[in-house]
C-alpha cells in the first residue's frame, strides 16, 4: 500500500492580507515569499520548501485546501488506484494547476468531510535559498520530512475519516482523548503519516470553519516563549494557554489569527508512539481562557 508522508502545504483564504502578513512574520516567524505577477496571493516559507502556506487574498478567512505528499511519482501512480479501489472521485490536475503549485504531480479530491484535497509529488525545494525568518529566531520550524505541522479539520462523521485516512491514505491512528466538553464527551480522533506524533485530528463538534486549528513547532523552546510574549504584548486572545500534551507531549498555546481560527504554537513534540493509547486530561496547564473558539475544553482535570 502506498502512504502519505506528509502534510505537505495548506491554502487559505484571508480576507485582510496586510494583517496576515504582519502576524505571519512578526508573531510567528514566517518568512513571506511574494512572487511577481501573483497579486492574488502570498506565500509563506519555513523551511527548504518554496512553501509551506498559501496564503490567497480574496478568501473568507478559512482553510481552502490540504495538500498530502506521496514519495515520488510512482507512488503518486499507486495512489490513483487505491483511490480507484475504493472508490473514491479525484482528478488528475493539469499542467497549468501542477504549475500553481510548483509541483510535478498533483491530484485533487474531497475527503469525506468535503474539504478540498490535493495529492501530490515531487514539490519545488529550494535547497539554494536558505529559510530566512520573518522575525530573528534561535532556531528553526520543525518541519523538513514531518511536514508542515497538524490540523484539525471539520469531519461531520468521524468514522468515516478514520476509514478514508487510514485505509485509503495509509495513515494510522486513533481516538485519544475522552475529555469533558459543554453537551456531552469529546472524543478527538488523531492521526499521523510520519513520526510527527500527529497530523491531523477531527472530531470537534458543531465546526462553523473547516479549520479549528494549525499547529506549527518550534525546535527551541525560547522561540515558543517569544511567540507567548508578542502574542500576550499585542493583545491577541489566547483561547487555550500554555500547557502539555498527553499525546504528543508538545509543550504548546492557542491563539486567535486575523481569520478567526486558530493557531496553536508548540516546542518538542515526541515521536509517534509504537501503540495507540488515550488520556482524559492533558498534563499540565491548558486551560480555557478566550471561549467561543471550538477548544472549549476542559484539557486539566485540577
Ligand atoms: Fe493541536
Amino acid at each position: 500500500m502506498v502512504e502519505i508522508t506528509e502534510l505537505g502545504y495548506i491554502g487559505i483564504s484571508v480576507s485582510d492580507a496586510e494583517a496576515w502578513k504582519t502576524y505571519a512574520t512578526e508573531v510567528i516567524g514566517f518568512e513571506l515569499v511574494e512572487e511577481q505577477g501573483e497579486d492574488d496571493r502570498f506565500y509563506l516559507r519555513m523551511d527548504e520548501m518554496h512553501h509551506r502556506i498559501i496564503v490567497h487574498t480574496d478568501g473568507n478567512d478559512d482553510l481552502e485546501y490540504v495538500g498530502w505528499r506521496v514519495k515520488s511519482p510512482k507512488a503518486l501512480k499507486a495512489m490513483k488506484q487505491q483511490l480507484d479501489d475504493a472508490g473514491v472521485d479525484y482528478r488528475v490536475a493539469t499542467d497549468d494547476e501542477c504549475r500553481e503549485r510548483h509541483v510535478l504531480g498533483l491530484l485533487k479530491l474531497t475527503d469525506p468531510g468535503g474539504n478540498p484535497t490535493e495529492i501530490y509529488c515531487t514539490p519545488r525545494v529550494e535547497a539554494d535559498r536558505a529559510f530566512h525568518p520573518g522575525r530573528p529566531l534561535w532556531g528553526k520550524f520543525t518541519a523538513g520530512g514531518q511536514g508542515l505541522g497538524h490540523m484539525i479539520l471539520r469531519q461531520p462523521d468521524p468514522q468515516a475519516a478514520y476509514d478514508f485516512y487510514t485505509e485509503v491514505f495509509g495513515m494510522d491512528g486513533s481516538i485519544e482523548y475522552k475529555l469533558p466538553a459543554p453537551g456531552g464527551e469529546a472524543t478527538p480522533w488523531f492521526v499521523h503519516c510520519n513520526n510527527r506524533q500527529h497530523s491531523l485530528a477531527f472530531g470537534i463538534p458543531n465546526m462553523e470553519k473547516r479549520i479549528n486549528h494549525l499547529n506549527i513547532e518550534y525546535t527551541e523552546l525560547d522561540d515558543l516563549g517569544k511567540s507567548h510574549d508578542i502574542v500576550r504584548h499585542h493583545n491577541i486572545p489566547v483561547a487555550i494557554q500554555l500547557g502539555k500534551h498527553s499525546n504528543d507531549k508538545a509543550l504548546s498555546f492557542y491563539h486567535v489569527t486575523p481569520s478567526g481560527w486558530l493557531m496553536e504554537l508548540g516546542w518538542e513534540g515526541r515521536h509517534t508512539p509504537d501503540q495507540e493509547e488515550y488520556y482524559v486530561a492533558d498534563i499540565w496547564g491548558h486551560e480555557m481562557e478566550a471561549q467561543g473558539f471550538g477548544m472549549d475544553l476542559e484539557m486539566n482535570r485540577e
